[in-house]
């Protein structure tokens, strides 16, 4: 079988093909903003589509490809992994590889997080995290945070904080409580009641990249100790370097009861996720030989996956990838305040590391706040379009708005990035805000046709 020939030639149906077997909705919402290409190809930070444009990719698969596209080592890791011919799975022994992926997890986890459960996803991890707080404690409760997003699966669902992924699907988990991000006051009245297993946060909010006051994170960790809950952090998005630190956490050196990490642990080559947790926690689940599968999964130590998180660790210290997800976030944050400072549609730049949110708000001069009231009253939703659409359009650049009814944009950038990227995404900004803040103006135009567009097609 000749897969290379067989993408090829079959390119060009890859949008029917979508239409008519996976999600005819996500189709017309791509060509609507017309994100519709066809990408053959993709190495480091950048992809290249079918017309052979080349696209600097600033969103990374949602934080997935962290260590670049295509990464050669992990390639050539998984090609000798399976020159080899892997006893993958045999499920009635324990692999060799997935031994060795658990033991460097247990060694860039903080405090003494050691034992290692593998997941196949982001959301899996959250799940299992969930049952392994219920069963630990004997409790049932679960505090989130409003606007958090821990996936999509019914019990990480059960703790999402956005109304529009929960909608439909109610009712969810019971004792599931939420509590306003950042505020301590009302996580200690949800604790006080000491019926409750878990708080689950994450410590850079992914939806619009919100960043606790310094004394959050480590007030969270006193209250969880004080009424006897664990702490979860999912990092699932901000872990292994994003942030500019191995995990986000590490910032302001607070130590979970479990870890949840996902995304760019594999290269993005495998799906491939890690509950770590303490020792003790661990026991409290798998505490018989006859509950040695009280939680598991078939896919989630498979050998291909594990020999990826081993080559995708030794690439992030390698090429020092943490220290310059560190460096890049803050020439780029710094290069944005810039931009901040001369276009008044921008009003803050929040981040750490390669995590970064550029918020959007009202502008003060009339004929700019005029567009701004028409397009908001129009649809919550479309300003950032007036961003992300000329950026892929004109500047081959790709990011995405920060979540629902945000005027933020959201860059992820792959940690590998150098100074010519984030010139020349700065200079793109640039060229984009400058164009925004032409009221009337070809941007305003675009943006409200699309408004229309969507309106009717709705
Ligand atoms: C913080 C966080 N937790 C959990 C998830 C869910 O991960 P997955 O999509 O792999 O299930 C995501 C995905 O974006 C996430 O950002």
């Amino acid at each position: 079988m000749d897969i290379a020939s067989i993408i090829k030639s079959r390119v060009k149906e890859t949008y029917d093909l979508h239409r008519q077997y996976v999600n005819p909705q996500f189709v017309r919402v791509l060509e609507v903003i017309g994100f519709n290409r066809n990408y053959t190809s993709a190495k480091g930070a950048r992809l290249t589509d079918e017309n052979g444009r080349e696209v600097l990719d600033f969103l990374a698969g949602f934080g997935v490809f962290s260590i670049g596209r295509n990464h050669p080592l992990v390639a050539q890791v998984l090609r000798d992994m399976m020159e080899t011919g892997p006893p993958s799975m045999v499920q009635m022994d324990v692999g060799t590889v997935s031994g060795l992926l658990a033991e460097a997890l247990a060694r860039i986890a903080p405090g003494d997080l050691e034992a290692v459960f593998f997941t196949n996803s982001g959301s899996e991890g959250v799940e299992g995290a969930l049952k392994f707080a219920r069963q630990a404690t004997g409790k049932s409760k679960v505090v989130y945070c409003d606007r958090a997003f821990h996936g999509l699966t019914l019990g990480a669902l059960s703790v999402n904080g956005n109304e529009e992924f929960r909608g439909r699907n109610e009712p969810l988990l019971p004792g599931c409580i939420p509590v306003p991000f950042n505020d301590l006051d009302a996580l200690e009245s949800a604790l006080s009641g000491r019926d409750v297993a878990a708080f689950i946060v994450e410590p850079i909010q992914g939806k619009g990249v919100f960043i606790p006051d310094d004394d959050y994170l480590p007030g969270v960790r006193r209250l969880c100790d004080e009424y006897g809950a664990l702490l979860i952090a999912d990092e699932v998005q901000t872990g292994l370097g994003r942030t500019g630190r191995m995990f986000a956490l590490d910032h302001w050196d607070v130590v979970p009861d479990l870890l949840v990490v996902s995304k760019a642990l594999s290269g993005g080559y495998i799906p491939l996720g890690a509950i770590i947790t303490r020792r003790e926690i661990h026991s409290k689940v798998f505490d018989s030989m006859d509950r040695c599968f009280a939680h598991s999964n078939t896919f989630g130590q498979n050998d291909l996956a594990m020999a990826a998180g081993l080559a995708t660790l030794h690439v992030l210290e390698q090429e020092n990838l943490i220290e310059r997800s560190a460096r890049m976030g803050e020439y780029l944050m710094n290069g944005l305040k810039n931009l901040a400072g001369r276009y008044e549609l921008l009003h803050e730049i929040r981040g750490k590391g390669l995590m970064i949110g550029i918020q959007f708000g009202a502008p003060k001069s009339f004929t700019l706040k005029t567009g701004w009231k028409l397009l908001h009253k129009m649809n919550e939703e479309l300003f950032c379009q007036m961003i992300t659409i000329p950026l892929l359009e004109k500047h081959n650049i790709l990011t995405q708005v920060a979540g629902h009814g945000l005027d933020t944009v959201k860059i992820l950038p792959p940690l590998i990035i150098d100074n010519a990227d984030a010139d020349c995404f700065l200079e793109a900004m640039d060229k984009v805000l400058k164009d925004a803040h032409k009221f009337p103006g070809s941007a305003w135009t675009t943006v409200k046709n699309l408004g229309l567009r969507t309106a009717k097609t709705a």
